[in-house]
């Protein structure tokens, strides 16, 4: 796993900064006020800082912009990376601040001269999100060790006892990344069952439901997705029980390891995209090690259903009647509408095994999704305005994009089949709707649930603030606050 930058607290002491390695970076605001730091690190490099923020350079600068000193006079450090940044800023600009910082610090430790700044740990989790590189497959570079950063500040202690939180987020975001970059020839389902075996180390119960249980459990459509692949489906069940005996909180996750669309197979262009089609399971799996690893106290079950979408001689075919685990049939129109079908039979048998208190699915469902919201907003749909609100606003908090959509019953009546009780797919028009349509069916009355359509940002090809290019782990960070907000008793 891709481990983020190590992160320490430290008093500020004038002496250990002439000395310090890598990279020295401080804050000023507007009015180029120094702080107490800033002025020691000025009075060291002879000058150099003001002479900076003195020039035509800085005055450009917007909030959370660097500006970078090379191998200045006076300090062992190889840059002085100045951060233009006000004394109280929004999390927004401190998370950007600390992301450019991870940008100016390449592969070199990083020393944050925080003093008492207010958003010192924001800062610090932008840059531990923003170091983040897939280099598994690459040859010729050695692994890098984990980043360091110290962050000198006035009140160290307080500091190092709220952190644990932040670095939780981190590393559920790093495993969920990890995950939906992960090439499919490696992350089989077996695999990826395995690596969620490894959340026991968190104490996360974690049980693993081969093909047999599932078929005896009547989940027919999620194995008619798998049928056509050498890789077994699977159904991984992970629970965290740090809430008591209140009913938990369930989260679902498609886990397609790879669409290839089926017998219905997509066009050969991008189709090595659709690696990143177990998006869904990906973000069940990092908030888990996020919820887990911060001991949160809440009950919070995750479930992923783990399949291969392939074309093959076993393979679904377009026109297939299929029975899921609740006791309706579906015709299986298109079966790169597999998603859903995979979703359907887990949902179900997370509410009759665990009667949860909500329900959340994630899922990397519809292009369409892709053509309504692009890459900045997670399509969110739900049966419950509570609970829908409660989510936008913790993905808010955490400045992950998500956008309500509606539901209703005329998009329902797209999905009517001539020979089944429904169709998988409800044609062109509203196609991220109709989706959650079909899903809805699978929600039972009083359960409260959020479908997120997460096609459009769990992995893009443009890097953001603060993710690179690839998969971004959208959702971890504002599933963790939801729970944290909304379901911890203690
Ligand atoms: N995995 C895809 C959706 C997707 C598309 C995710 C692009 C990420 C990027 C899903 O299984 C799919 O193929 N959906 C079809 C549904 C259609 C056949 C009704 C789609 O969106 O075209
Ligand atoms: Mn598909
Ligand atoms: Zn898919």
């Amino acid at each position: 796993m891709t481990t983020p930058a190590a992160v320490t607290f430290a008093p500020f002491e004038p002496d250990a900064l002439a000395s310090a390695t890598g990279v020295v970076a401080a804050f000023v605001p507007e009015d180029s006020k120094l702080d107490q730091g800033a002025r020691r690190l000025n009075r060291l490099t002879k000058g150099a800082v003001a002479r900076a923020t003195e020039s035509e350079a800085w005055g450009k600068l917007k909030p959370g912009e660097t500006l970078t000193l090379g191998y200045p006079a006076g300090i062992e450090a190889s840059a002085v990376v100045l951060v233009r940044l006000e004394r109280k800023s929004d999390f927004e600009t401190a998370m950007a601040a600390g992301a450019a910082l991870a940008a100016a610090r390449g592969d070199r430790p990083l020393t944050l001269i925080a003093g008492s700044h207010g958003a010192a740990l924001d800062i610090a989790l932008g840059a531990a999100l923003r170091g983040y590189d897939f280099t598994d497959h690459k040859t010729g570079d050695e692994a890098k060790p984990a980043a360091k950063i110290t962050v000198l500040c006035a009140r160290p202690d307080e500091l190092t006892a709220a952190w644990p939180d932040r670095a939780a987020q981190a590393e559920g975001v790093f495993l969920t990344r990890d995950l939906v970059n992960e090439p499919a020839n490696v992350l089989t389902t077996t695999e990826f069952a395995m690596r969620l075996e490894a959340l026991r180390d968190l104490g996360v119960e974690v049980e693993v439901l081969e093909e047999d249980a599932l078929a005896e459990l009547g989940m027919r459509c999620l194995l008619a997705v798998g049928q056509g692949s050498r890789s077994p489906s699977k159904v991984v069940v992970m629970r965290w029980t740090g809430g008591g005996d209140e009913a938990p909180l369930a989260l679902i996750g498609k886990g397609v390891v790879f669409d290839t669309g089926g017998i219905s197979l997509k066009p050969a262009a991008g189709m090595e995209d659709m690696t990143m089609d177990m998006g869904g399971a990906g973000t069940v799996a990092g908030a888990m090690h996020a919820i887990a690893r911060r001991k949160a106290k809440a009950n919070v079950v995750g479930l992923v259903g783990l399949v291969e979408n392939m074309p093959d001689g076993n393979a679904t075919r377009p026109g297939d009647v299929v029975a899921s685990m609740k006791g309706d049939t579906v015709e299986i129109i298109n079966t790169d509408a597999e998603g859903r079908l995979v979703l359907c039979d887990v949902m179900w048998y997370a509410q009759d095994r665990f009667q949860p208190k909500a329900m959340i699915d994630l899922a990397t469902l519809t292009g369409a999704i892709i053509i309504g919201l692009g890459n900045d907003n997670a399509g969110v749909f739900s049966n419950d305005d509570a609970l829908a609100d409660a989510f936008l606003s913790a993905a808010k908090a955490e400045n992950e994009g998500a956008w309500r959509m509606p539901l209703g019953k005329s998009y329902d009546k797209l999905l009517k089949s001539r020979v089944a009780d429904m169709k998988n797919v409800g044609g062109r028009p509203a196609g991220s709707i109709t989706a959650a349509q079909f899903l809805q069916r699978f929600v039972k009355d009083g359960t409260p649930w959020i479908h997120l359509d997460i096609a459009g940002v769990a992995s893009i090809e443009k890097g953001t603030q603060l993710s690179p290019a690839g998969a971004t782990g959208w959702g971890v960070r504002a599933l963790d606050r939801l729970v944290r907000d909304a379901y911890e008793n203690g």
